[in-house]
């Protein structure tokens, strides 16, 4: 791994703001918990906020808490040169996925500032509001508001995991802001993010170059029974919520066997009441599909729509099947990977052209602007977990790449 050029990120300095924010939300046994919209990731986006004011950017925040910081360009156009991605994280994250995104854009502008390097378009980072989905849904909510695919409306009732909503953390956090953040046109978005998957690592690459995202189906399946004595209740008289929930999980791996390149995970599964000698009367459970081709993610969907009633008709069980997030597969814009592929190849790292099997904001601005994706290796290929990690080599690469991947899209003037 190699790289060189007259401007560059300071690695060691990004390295310490990652140890930094990832103090925030801290687990006791590693690993990061910054919910959407909880007291730890307004700690976290205030950190953000805070380091966007130290290097003098103009900071605007939207009414659901989307940040913005903006280095001004010297045309006259007010085009902006997007980058950023999200500092909430999953219940057992890491330091890197979306830390990384948000930070590496702040070393960008603040090398910039320390060159003085004068660009024609304004170069903005952006931190959006709840990208994991995890406590509430869907995912990338806060792509999804920028770019008018969600409303204000929409967005407040919206009841977590927890029962409360999302207008009451609004309120209660004081995250909300009055800005409008995309009230100028904005060029492009380029996004670095960590793999999250095991392509570079194993082929010992430095850089991915993505240029697609998989889609992503969300689906919540309530399973409604009736409760009755485990010892008593004779096999063929059950209604049993959680006999028809296991077949039903069982089913979404079979699913990925038979369509080629579906992903399938049940990644929660409760059961009421929850107890060893009662047959269960309810069940709930999450279920993602992701597919990098519509039609196989809607194939997907079917197939597992007409399992569920199957299972439902024979145990006597009532279904309700709620969607929480359905996003379609994007391939990202020519030019702006062309210019992702370029900085990687000036700076001489290795890369490779790569599909996203994860979610991201970049999926969600590229519906309306142009967008693509810088990857760096995770190591073990290991991510929503406390373990994750990345080399302090690598996020210096995938830093330098995004500098020169905006310097080239804001037409620098060094
Ligand atoms: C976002 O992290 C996702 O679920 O892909
Ligand atoms: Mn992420
Ligand atoms: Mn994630």
């Amino acid at each position: 791994m190699t790289g060189s050029t007259t401007v560059q990120i300071n690695g060691k300095r990004l390295w310490n703001e990652l140890e930094s924010l990832a103090k925030i939300g801290a687990l006791p046994g590693g690993g990061v918990c910054r919910l959407a919209f909880s007291k730890e990731d307004k700690q976290g986006r205030d950190y953000v906020e805070q380091r966007m004011r130290d290097l003098g950017l103009e900071v605007r925040i939207d009414p659901i808490g989307n940040i913005l910081g903006v280095r001004a360009g010297t045309g006259d156009d007010r085009r902006l040169v997007l980058t950023g991605s999200h500092v909430d994280t999953v219940g057992t994250g890491g330091k890197y996925d979306g830390s990384l995104g948000v930070l590496a854009g702040l070393e960008v502008l603040q090398t910039l500032n320390e060159h003085q390097v004068q660009t024609h378009h304004s170069i903005g980072v952006a931190a959006f509001v709840n990208e994991e989905g995890v406590r509430f849904m869907p995912d990338m909510m806060g792509s999804l508001y920028v770019s008018g695919q969600l409303s204000l409306e929409e967005i407040e009732p919206i009841e977590g995991i927890d029962g409360k909503t999302i207008k009451e953390c609004l309120e209660a956090l004081d995250f909300s802001g009055r800005d409008d953040i995309s009230n100028q046109p904005i060029d492009c978005f380029i996004e670095l993010h960590i793999e999250q998957g095991p392509v570079l690592l194993d082929n010992d690459l430095d850089i991915g170059v993505v240029d697609r995202v998989q889609g992503i189906l969300w689906e919540e399946i309530v399973l409604e029974g009736d409760s009755n004595h485990a010892g008593v209740t004779p096999m063929n008289r059950r209604r049993d919520a959680g006999y028809a929930a296991s077949v039903i999980a069982a089913y979404v791996r079979i699913l990925t066997e038979e369509i080629e390149g579906l992903r399938g995970t049940v990644g929660a599964l409760t059961l009421f009441p929850n107890l060893i000698n009662v047959i269960a009367k309810k069940a709930t459970m999450t279920i993602d599909l992701r597919h990098a081709e519509k039609d196989r993610l809607i194939q997907a969907r079917d197939l597992l729509h007409k399992k569920i009633n199957a299972i439902c008709d024979k145990e006597h069980v009532a279904p309700t099947i709620k969607t929480l997030a359905d996003v379609d597969p994007v391939v990202f814009d020519a030019q702006c990977i062309q210019s992702v592929e370029k900085a990687a190849e000036s700076l001489q790292y290795s890369s490779i052209r790569m599909i996203s099997g994860a979610g991201h904001d970049a999926q969600i601005m590229a519906s309306k602007w142009p967008a693509s994706m810088i990857f760096i290796p995770s190591q073990d290929g290991i991510s929503h977990n406390i373990n994750e990690y990345s080399t302090p080599e690598h996020v210096e690469a995938g830093a330098s790449v995004l500098l020169h991947a905006l310097l080239e899209q804001a037409r620098s003037i060094l």
